[in-house]
């Protein structure tokens, strides 16, 4: 099996001298194409810190943490770019442009493809929301959606430039049990259909059942993996 993420004794603190806190300590850990790895533990265990170190959001310079086979240890803007590039990425709170439509939010994402037109833009951009259920909401702006339709948006707007990997952090945390399950659901077979790789930090334990493998993240250390 293709191994995406190869993470090997990754170290990682804040801070300097006496101030220093240790945040991630000797995280190792393989994740394959197409799996869907949970990352679960208490507030403050390190999550965030970890999902964006993975996704080229964050320097780390301790350790091995090879991502689409580029090393992003002491890594250049130039190899964070180019992993940035095929990570679509899913937040808490959905970060949609409020003044643009659905269909607008997820289309734009593909403006850096140069090699598609405007017309092929909004197609895809379409599909991918039919594909989320909101082929009826295309022209309707964040405000007009409900919190779960907000967040189907963001998978829609995350999966529109087939990413090899998505990483979500805490992406049911504002919804309820039922939009929450309904959202993650979806994020999961429009997944498995593409082989794409989804990391997704939550301390929702409704969701676990979605997941390949759960890992528990403690105080900065890997309980299982
Ligand atoms: N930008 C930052 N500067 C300093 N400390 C931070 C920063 N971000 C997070 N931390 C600290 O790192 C630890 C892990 O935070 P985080 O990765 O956000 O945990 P989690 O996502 O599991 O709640 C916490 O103790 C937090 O206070
Ligand atoms: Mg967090």
């Amino acid at each position: 099996m293709l191994t995406v993420i190869e993470v090997d004794r990754l170290n990682f603190s804040f801070g300097r001298g006496v101030l220093t806190q240790s945040v991630l300590k000797n995280i190792t850990i393989s994740i394959h194409q197409g799996e869907i790895v949970l990352i679960t533990g208490p507030s403050g265990s390190g999550k965030t810190t970890f999902l964006t170190i993975i996704g080229g959001l964050r320097q780390a310079f301790y350790g091995s943490v090879i991502v689409l086979n580029q090393q992003l240890i002491n890594s250049n803007e130039q190899t964070k770019i180019k992993v940035r590039q095929q990570i679509g990425y899913i937040f808490q709170q959905h970060n949609l442009l409020k003044s643009l439509t659905a269909l607008q939010n997820v289309s734009m994402t593909l403006e850096m493809h140069n090699a598609m037109t405007e017309r092929q833009r909004l197609d895809r951009a379409a599909e991918m929301l039919e594909a989320v259920g909101l082929g009826n909401r295309l022209d309707y702006k964040p405000e007009q959606l409900s919190g779960g339709q907000r967040q189907r948006v963001s998978i829609a707007r995350a999966l529109v430039g087939k990413p090899k990997i998505v990483l979500a952090d805490e992406p049911t945390a504002s919804l309820d049990k039922q939009s929450g399950y309904e959202a993650v659901s979806i994020l999961k077979r429009l997944a498995k259909e593409s082989q794409t790789t989804i990391l997704l930090v939550t301390h929702d334990y409704r969701i676990l059942d979605v997941a390949d493998r759960v890992v528990e993240l403690e105080d900065g250390i890997i309980k299982n993996s």
